[in-house]
């Protein structure tokens, strides 16, 4: 396991945090589906990312990458406190022409949708040892999909960082048979109609 700076209490404070505010303000929705569109997929809360930048905080990294769209807050953060880069991995490819791009096709199982992921080779390269930050794991479709462009680059996948898991689901099993390192922030182990629970956090 990679030794993120975070650790410790400063790290249990975030998770309880997060978890706190899951508990206050999540809604569950048919289909295993937590909304929360309070402080992360609609309206942001600036200050819970602050804290949670510090706690994905790890060394050695060069680059923070995410997905757009929910993922950029956090990964702002986490790139902020430690100095580097952000690359947003764009679902919509842009229409200025560009012969250097890394494609691949995502599919959402929550959603139902199916978009393609595209990087710029100018942005990552053999170089970089990149930490992937993202708001949920669910099924691991996003994150497989990021991995297989970084991939492509020749960059090092240092782990994956992820504010809500939803352990029911198998994303961090898909990505633990790859090789990646899952930090997870809060862990959900059961969502049920005004029921929400957690892994205890260990540190
Ligand atoms: P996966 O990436 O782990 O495989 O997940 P999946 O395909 O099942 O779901 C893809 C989209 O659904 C992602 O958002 C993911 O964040 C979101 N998602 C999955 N489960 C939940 C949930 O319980 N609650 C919420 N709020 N979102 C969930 P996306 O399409 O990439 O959109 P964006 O929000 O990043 O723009």
């Amino acid at each position: 396991d990679r030794n993120f700076t975070g650790q410790g209490k400063e790290r249990l404070n975030h998770m309880k945090l997060l978890e706190e505010r899951i508990r206050q303000e999540g809604i569950v929705k048919s289909g295993s589906v937590l909304k929360v569109d309070s402080f992360i997929n609609h309206k942001v809360d600036p200050f819970l990312m602050k804290e949670i930048g510090k706690d994905f905080a790890d060394h050695g990294i060069t680059k923070i990458v995410t997905i757009e769209s929910s993922g950029i807050a956090p990964a702002l953060t986490t790139a902020i406190e430690m100095g580097i880069p952000m690359v947003i991995l764009k679902k919509q490819p842009s229409k200025v022409l560009n012969k250097n791009l890394y494609q691949t096709m995502v599919t959402s199982f929550t959603k139902g949708t199916s978009y393609e992921l595209t990087l710029s080779a100018e942005q990552i390269d053999e170089t970089d040892h990149v930490l992937i930050i993202d708001d949920f794991l669910a099924n691991g479709e996003a994150a497989t999909g990021a991995i297989r462009l970084l991939r492509k680059a020749h960059a090092t996948v240092a782990g994956l960082g992820i504010l809500i898991e939803k352990s029911f689901q198998p994303g961090r099993d898909k990505l633990k048979e790859q090789g990646i390192h899952v930090y997870s922030l809060a862990r959900i182990s059961k969502l049920a109609e005004n029921y929400i629970e957690f892994i205890p956090e260990e540190v």
